[in-house]
């Protein structure tokens, strides 16, 4: 590995509604793969769960995403190869410890990819190499996606996803 793999970037995508949030999270989705994980934070509704919906259905799962607030982590499977992504809220956690009570170890080392919300509420407990993105709101419909990579593979992806907005895919 060398230096400039470790090197922490910034992305920044605008949206300007629901659809093409939905849209941006499909073509993460289609780039996850096992292992990745994905931390979401932005306030009450930013549009984690807008852009999730979008990330499920690039992943490849015929289910409609809900969000997990009361159950705190759902499991879509996609149709191709039943792997699994997990979709965790963390926003009703009242300490850190409780990443415990969701049973964040063994999705972490469960086959499969991970998207969370309010993901700063367990970020001590989240591995480094993760795409974290945070929403901002500047406008009604307007939404504000910053992509940080701070390994490898993080790096790899959002670059990945770069190129592909700058050839207009
Ligand atoms: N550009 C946009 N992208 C995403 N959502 C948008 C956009 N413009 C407006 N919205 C609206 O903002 C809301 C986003 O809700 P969503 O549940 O995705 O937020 P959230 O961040 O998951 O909230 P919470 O913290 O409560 O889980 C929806 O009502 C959606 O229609
Ligand atoms: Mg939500």
């Amino acid at each position: 590995m060398t230096k400039s793999q470790l090197q922490f970037m910034v992305f920044k995508i605008t949206t300007d509604g629901v659809e093409s949030s939905e849209a941006l999270g499909e073509a993460i989705g289609r780039l996850l793969q096992n292992q990745d994980v994905i931390s979401l934070n932005g306030p009450l509704g930013a549009g984690k769960t807008a852009l999730t919906r979008g990330i499920a259905r690039g992943w490849g799962t015929p289910d409609r995403v809900t969000s997990p607030t009361y159950t705190l982590v759902n499991e879509y499977r996609r149709a191709a190869d039943a792997q699994t992504l997990f979709h965790l809220d963390c926003y009703r956690l009242s300490s850190a410890d409780d990443a415990e009570t969701i049973g964040l170890d063994d999705i972490l080392a469960a086959e499969g990819a991970v998207v969370i919300e309010w993901a700063d509420r367990i970020a001590a407990w989240l591995p480094l190499d993760r795409v974290e993105i945070h929403i901002a709101q500047p406008a009604d419909e307007t939404r504000e996606f910053s992509f940080t990579a701070h390994g490898p593979r993080s790096r790899e992806l959002i670059e990945r996803l770069r190129q592909q907005r700058e050839g207009g895919v």
